[in-house]
């Protein structure tokens, strides 16, 4: 009886110390198994007791085979547990977890000046407008106060496509009208896009390239307002702070008066430098005040309303702030070029 409280014990003391199935398997076989297993070897050893000691013995025995079996059965039960818990924890995803993969690549240059550009007009509340490709010649010519046979067609050479009066549109002005056809005034927005010129490529000319264009219309706009707008632009455009914007008078068919637009050397600080020749300045596109011919075709009444805009290539920033020399390395698809802009 003593040996039996023993054996209990003993066993009780194993099978909380079992982890894994393969244990528990060992512990069964060591107490269960048919030939040497200790409860089998306790009912063999009752032939050697009397009548009375068999009964007591026997009903311990099997209270003992009851208890282990029972534990061994809860004990299964928990490593179970264990198992699929392991499991889950395993399959476990944390949406929190930083990426196990790399973020290889980047933006292309001209992609990184074009959302650059796009945000800061986005943050004075323009809306973003794009307009299409192959346009019509009354919005990239004629809307905008170019009618046929007028000399500024020449100055774009266009790739008039064999449908009537379509083309690849030769500026992003040709949004202007679009828009504004569309929606009254007041309103500001900004056309980011590509343009096509039937030019003979170099280093410093392509076929296609980049323009952003920006067009406010409400009361009393006037060139002060488009001053102060394009320091502010470029000033974040350019990553320095106080960019200076000069204006020289020129001629665009659409705007009166017309200017070209210049921006203090942001790389010399005016100090002088190949890149602005010594002039402490680079031009970077065109503006003006709308043409009333232009508010006019739209049906905005040019009484009651002025406008400003202004347009600009995105090709010659990204090449004097990136310090490449030659336009057609953003359009090569060369591997080696935009590597350098990946980080
Ligand atoms: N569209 C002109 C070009 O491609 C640039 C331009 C000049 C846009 C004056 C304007 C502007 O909005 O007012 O050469």
């Amino acid at each position: 009886m003593k040996d039996i409280e023993q054996i209990k014990k003993e066993a009780e003391k194993k099978l909380n110390a079992i982890n894994t199935q393969e244990e528990l398997d060992a512990f069964l076989i060591e107490y269960f198994g048919r030939k040497s297993g200790v409860l089998n070897n306790i009912l063999k050893s009752l032939k050697d007791l009397s009548i009375e000691e068999k009964k007591e013995v026997g009903k311990k025995a099997n209270q003992l085979k009851e208890f282990l079996q029972k534990k061994a059965e809860e004990k299964k039960q928990v490593i179970f547990q264990n198992k699929i818990k392991i499991q889950e924890e395993k399959e476990k995803i944390d949406i929190t977890a930083p990426s196990k993969y790399h973020k290889t690549g980047g933006l292309h240059p001209l992609d990184y000046i074009n959302q650059k550009a796009v945000s800061i007009f986005e943050s004075m509340g323009f809306e973003v407008v794009e307009g299409p490709e192959v346009e019509n010649e009354f919005y990239n010519f004629d809307a905008l106060n170019i009618p046929k046979h007028h000399p500024a067609r020449d100055m774009q050479d266009t790739f008039w496509l064999d449908v009537d009066s379509l083309l690849l549109r030769t500026q992003t002005s040709a949004v202007q009208v679009r828009y504004m056809q569309k929606n009254l005034p007041p309103l500001r927005i900004v056309s980011p896009g590509r343009v096509f010129r039937r030019e003979s490529t170099d280093a410093t000319h392509e076929m296609q390239f980049y323009q952003i264009e920006c067009l406010v219309v409400g009361k009393d706009i006037s060139l002060a307002n488009l001053k102060s707008l394009l320091e502010f632009f470029f000033s974040g455009l350019l990553e320095k702070s106080q960019v200076k914007v000069r204006f020289r008078p020129s001629y665009f068919p659409f705007v009166e008066p017309g200017v070209e637009v210049d921006v203090s050397c942001f790389l010399c600080r005016q100090k002088g430098c190949s890149v602005c020749k010594n002039t402490g300045w680079i031009e970077v596109g065109g503006a003006g005040l709308v043409h009333p011919n232009v508010l006019e075709t739209a049906k905005i009444s040019s009484r009651d309303f002025s406008g400003l805009a202004f347009g600009m290539g995105l090709d010659r920033i990204a090449m004097i702030k990136y310090n490449i020399d030659d336009v057609r390395l953003f359009y090569s698809s060369d591997l080696r070029f935009i590597k350098q802009f990946s980080k």
